[in-house]
């Protein structure tokens, strides 16, 4: 161990390797990575009395008019006033296409053309807080330039089952991984004077009934697993909006919930921003805007039958709500504005879009998000100069994703397929054989069985066309080399419904098998935003790789990973589970409910539940190669003695390349606390950092665990509780490759 002030050095000299930006090699000396705080700016109060004048002036039909959306995504203006329309958009894959006024269809406009950018879980799969930041930043410039305030993003709700159907939008299954790439992402976006709508606030795990189901949480669970992402956007990253979500929680709409949007997020995080309904999740007048509430948005009725319109005229003229109680919202509503500068005549950044610059940030996140699986004999990176001709077979090859299912989506001028990007990559004088395989089919819509609960949703028509495989396996015979392109895509993985199964659709399971028989050396890279049950394929493929719903740039980035110019370094941000019925709402038969879903494995999500109780999962939370090798070493703590509750522990460890290429690699600190006085999970994420580390040479990383982050929350003193004692800190890179472990003290 180090003394302290050795270690305040380091960490000094961190900070300011962390700053500069080169990644040269340094002669004689270990280079420092650690990570960076991301702060954003607080709501402004500088135009209160202005804002007051003005609100002084308005009438009812005037202030009603802000609380409801007045077009499909703006609310009212009051011109004479000076005061602007509130135009949002979605969302979560870039700046959606522009929505006619009055109805879901598109408005038709021809320069709404956005950058498509990596989904969810391609983001957390990158495990990078400082590539967070960009895509947020970068996608803020695109609302600017899209005249937006709000975007209708990020979309952070924990993954609580693989089947939820927008598991591809969500980050992950880890709270602490959740809230260090949502802060950065929020901080990125709103400095671009446009506001996050962080969603969906909150419990809202489940896309079956969600419309109403009623989520029972406790009260621990609920504070150490859904909402720490939540409150760290309020607390750090200063988020200046939030959607409240469509289902109930604890028989309250979220809309409507007294206690979550009152004493949670207003009165405990001191959240100063506007909550925004999702659309058409308001089912009350009064009731929704005394319990926090201050913008009900919604789908087609006319917007005057929305609850926050002429019903709420009626509600104040009957005296059911002052108008005193709607000036408190509307005054949020116009601070927001001066913050986003839409108000008070100041210079507001203007933005631009679908740029280069742009596809760079979506192809630097492509470039790192995608997950090398599997890799026998070393089968990848493919040596182009062996290869005369590659099999690519799969419909996935060429399937565009930027755009389907229910929900929103980007309409983008560039949006490479797996096959383009092959092609751009691939020297001329390599032939590609391409032969689609399996086909995306459905029968019309059937109900599936959910538990107790039957839902409709489209049914995959699974039998092979015998053509279509004959052709790919003439392909893969003819071929040096084969790849096949599985998966799903946005129209079978989407918004409003959950997956049924972990099947792999489209009879895809029966085609790999037949082109595995013919090319037992075929590399399979599944494209999906969520687990699959990929057993066999784990099984009989030699090499296995994970790429996304990857933004404009997905194809690009994944040749590149295949052509070994970039060197993966993905990891997975949730866990693949062997068996659906392993995954712990599965294990515990929570999952979906009927009226009421109660989260029976409490704080077992994920990880967490797979570790505790011991369950094997075919790829565990965090994994993922690299081609090159890493050995950690070296591992040390900046303290002899026992850590404070105010201390910050900094451990670092070198990690050196052993291997013949440069690689980064993400360094994961899990902390087990034996002897806890409460049930804990077996480990839990507690640091990260993803370092570049040359060929032949070795990097320090260095993990700040504040130790309040080992805390558990008390329900009965409603605060975090650090116990005192030893905590062992497990240092790997996954959640079940640990390579050395380290224990420390708190007082
Ligand atoms: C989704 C939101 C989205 C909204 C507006 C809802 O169905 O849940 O995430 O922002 O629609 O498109």
């Amino acid at each position: 161990m180090k003394n302290k002030s050795i270690l305040l050095v380091l960490i000094l000299s961190t900070l300011i390797m962390s700053c500069n930006n080169s990644e040269k090699k340094e002669a004689n000396s270990t280079k420092k990575v650690s990570s960076k705080t991301y702060t954003g700016k607080t709501i402004t109060h500088a135009y209160d009395a202005e804002i007051d004048n003005i609100i002084s002036q308005m009438t009812l039909e005037e202030k009603s008019g802000m609380l409801h959306g007045t077009s499909m995504f703006t609310t009212a203006g009051v011109e004479r006033l000076g005061v602007p329309e509130l135009k949002m958009a979605d969302g979560p894959l870039g700046v959606r296409e522009e929505i006619s006024r009055d109805s879901w269809a598109p408005a038709g406009w021809d320069n709404d053309y956005a950058t498509y950018y990596p989904a969810g879980a391609g983001l957390s799969a990158a495990w990078s807080p400082e590539l967070a930041y960009r895509f947020g930043f970068s996608v803020g410039e695109e609302s600017r330039a899209r005249d937006k305030d709000v975007l209708l993003s990020p979309a952070i709700n924990i993954i609580r089952t693989p089947l939820g159907g927008r598991t591809y939008e969500y980050f992950t299954e880890d709270p602490y991984l959740n809230k260090k790439l949502s802060v950065p992402f929020i901080v990125g976006l709103q400095e671009n004077d446009v506001a996050a709508c962080v969603k969906h606030y909150a419990a809202n795990n489940q896309e079956t009934n969600r419309d109403f189901v009623d989520v029972q949480i406790d009260e621990r669970t609920l504070h150490e697993i859904y909402l720490p992402v939540f409150e760290a956007a309020v607390t750090e990253a200063k988020a200046y909006t939030m959607m409240g979500a469509y289902n109930k929680f604890r028989g309250e709409y979220l809309c409507e919930n007294g206690y979550m949007l009152n004493d949670v997020l207003r009165d405990e995080w001191g959240f100063e921003g506007i909550v925004i309904s999702d659309w058409a999740a308001v089912h009350t007048s009064v009731n929704s805007l005394k319990s926090g509430l201050d913008i009900e948005m919604g789908t087609p009725k006319p917007f005057n039958e929305f609850f926050l319109a002429d019903a709420l005229i009626e509600s104040v003229k009957a005296k059911k709500i002052s108008e005193a109680e709607l000036d408190i919202h509307i005054k949020r509503i116009m601070q927001l504005m001066y913050t986003l500068k839409s108000m008070g005549g100041q210079e507001r950044t203007a933005g631009s879009i679908s740029t280069e610059a742009h596809f760079k940030d979506a192809y630097d996140i492509a470039s790192e998000s995608v997950v090398l699986l599997k890799n026998e004999q070393d089968l990848l990176p493919l040596n182009v100069s062996d290869i005369k001709s590659i099999a690519v077979i799969g419909a996935n090859a060429t399937k565009k994703n930027s755009l389907g299912g229910f929900g929103a989506g980007v309409k983008t001028k560039r949006e490479v397929t797996p096959l383009e990007g092959l092609k751009n990559r691939l020297p001329e004088s390599v032939q590609i054989n391409y032969a689609e395989g399996y086909q995306e089919k459905y029968a019309p819509k059937r109900a599936a069985k959910f538990g107790e609960v039957t839902q409709e949703r489209k049914e995959t028509i699974d039998e092979l066309d015998p053509s279509l495989v004959e052709a790919a396996i003439n392909a893969a015979k003819n071929s040096d080399v084969t790849i096949i392109f599985a998966g799903s895509n946005r129209d079978y993985e989407t918004e409003a419904s959950d997956r049924a199964s972990l099947d792999l659709p489209f009879g895809q399971n029966e085609l790999i098998e037949k082109v595995l028989a013919v090319a037992p050396n075929a590399i399979v890279v599944m494209i999906a935003g969520a687990p699959f049950d990929v057993n066999t394929i784990k099984e009989k493929s030699s090499a296995l790789v994970w790429s996304w719903f990857n933004g404009s740039e997905g194809g690009n980035a994944l040749a590149d990973v295949l052509l070994g110019s970039i060197n993966p370094s993905g990891k997975l941000p949730w866990t693949m589970p062997k068996d659906i019925m392993d995954s712990p709402a599965h294990a515990t038969n929570s999952f979906p409910g009927d009226e009421v879903v109660s989260y029976a494995e409490g704080i077992l999500v994920g990880y967490r539940w797979f570790d505790t109780k011991k369950v094997e999962p075919l790829y565990p939370f965090g994994y993922g190669l690299s081609y090159t090798t890493f050995d950690f070493k070296n591992i040390s703590t900046d303290k002899n003695s026992a850590y404070t509750e105010s201390d910050t522990i900094y451990v670092s460890v070198d990690i050196e390349n052993i291997g013949s290429v440069d690689g980064k690699e993400v360094v994961q600190l899990y902390s087990t606390k034996k002897d806890s006085k409460v049930e804990r999970a077996a480990q839990e994420l507690k640091g990260f950092q993803k370092v570049m580390v040359e060929a032949g040479q070795t990097v320090t990383a260095v993990i700040q665990v504040p130790v309040k982050e080992l805390a558990y929350f008390n329900t009965e003193s409603r605060s975090w509780v650090v116990e005192p004692g030893s905590y062992t800190f497990k240092i790997g890179n996954s959640s079940r490759d640990i390579k050395k472990e380290i224990t420390i003290e708190v007082e």
